[in-house]
């Protein structure tokens, strides 16, 4: 695949609306992110962070701060950071972070993460930051953006520029970028080496190829969607580990485009309370963990297992060679094999798939829901 050209043409060509557009340049937005940060010995080379490799080396905390998908780009993101770096990564909510008073001193780095780079409430939250003596680093898709202009660091994510309302370029975009970080931490604290770090760059360059196969094999997600278009009322979304993270957007993004009420739920958490929701003929959609990490993939299959039981109508994204799910899975759609940290690149994208062709289904303008904005500057 010669992903060379820029993603920045505004119109949509031969797609029905940007989103599908979008989501079909996701694999360029990947490898676009990933391009020109690598030496010619496989390690990453960052001299755009403006953060002195001494300085990074000094951080005992990560706080991501974002809002909406971009904040499930930083969940993604925690468990890659602290797995690669062992340093102690939260999550927040930009709309919440100021209000909790939170302990944040000048080894804090704080990862700000935004597609516009004009989210109000981020901004907010990255100048209560600063005021404190934390470094910031943004991970945006507009350089020349408020959060760009106002941050210690840039990490750009080259998706090109996304114009439907609903993320989704940007979202793996910024995963992308996630991962960058994590493993540019990694190496300037030398949690790893030379050949590992190549390695999982070499792993993670694999993947815009996987996502195009994957764009190719989802007929069972629009079929499914054609399906339940007109006669589901509400969806759960589970997932485990990174998966987690994945049924939030899932869910999201359903919510936003098809006005389908949804909920994403840890799986492990289903049994203290969601499962209530299950009966007859509910659509939940199971993000499937890679077999080879059994411990997550055998309680996940049980999941499926217990919600298919009590009758729901499962969806179940597993990975190629799974034959474990076929016998619980309604409709099962499959994803090419890579890195369980890596899983959400691929993951998503049935998802996405799935709330813009049941939108499209009930008519409604999948590029400009009603009540949303592509970015908020208010908060
Ligand atoms: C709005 C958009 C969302 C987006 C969120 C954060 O709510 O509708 O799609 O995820 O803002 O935007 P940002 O530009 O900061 O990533």
């Amino acid at each position: 695949f010669d992903y060379s050209f820029a993603v920045d043409d505004v119109s949509k060509g031969e797609w029905a609306t940007f989103m599908d557009k979008e989501i079909h340049e996701q694999p360029r937005a990947v490898a676009e992110t990933l391009r020109e940060r690598t030496d010619a010995s496989g390690l990453l080379v960052l001299d755009e962070l403006r953060i002195p490799a001494h300085v990074l080396r000094e951080v005992d905390k990560i706080i991501v701060i974002a809002c909406g998908t971009s904040a499930y780009a930083g969940q993604v993101a925690r468990y890659a950071i602290e797995h690669w770096c062992r340093i102690p990564c939260e999550v927040e909510l930009a709309s919440e972070f100021r209000y909790r008073d939170p302990i944040v001193s000048q080894k804090t780095l704080i990862v700000a993460i935004s597609q516009s780079g004009e989210t109000m409430d981020t901004i907010q939250a990255i100048r209560h930051a600063r005021e404190q003596g934390a470094k910031v680093l943004a991970i945006v898709n507009t350089p020349g953006s408020t959060i760009a202009r106002e941050a210690d660091a840039v990490l750009v994510t080259h998706a090109g520029r996304e114009i439907a309302v609903a993320s989704t370029k940007a979202f793996t975009a910024q995963v992308t970028a996630c991962y960058i970080l994590g493993l540019y931490l990694a190496q300037v604290r030398g949690n790893k080496y030379g050949d590992e770090i190549a390695d999982y760059l070499a792993k993670l360059s694999e993947v815009p190829a996987k996502m195009e196969r994957l764009l190719g094999q989802l007929d069972p997600v629009v079929e499914v969607a054609h399906e339940l278009a007109h006669s589901a009322s509400s969806f759960i979304f589970i997932g485990r580990h990174v998966g987690f993270p994945v049924a939030l957007e899932g869910a999201l993004k359903l919510k936003e485009i098809a006005y389908v009420h949804a909920e994403g739920f840890a799986a492990g958490e289903l049994k203290h309370g969601p499962i209530a929701l299950v009966e007859s003929g509910v659509p939940v959609v199971v993000i499937v963990p890679t077999p080879r990490r059994p411990e997550l993939h055998r309680k996940v299959v049980s999941t499926i297992q217990e919600v298919r039981a009590r009758g729901a109508r499962t969806i179940v994204i597993a990975e190629e060679g799974d034959a474990s799910v076929e016998a619980w899975a309604d409709t099962l759609v499959r994803v090419p094999q890579t890195p369980t940290l890596y899983m959400p690149l691929l993951t998503v994208i049935p998802l996405q798939v799935l709330a813009a062709q049941v939108a499209t289904d009930l008519g409604y303008d999948v590029d400009q829901p009603r009540n949303l904005a592509k970015s908020v500057t208010v908060e």
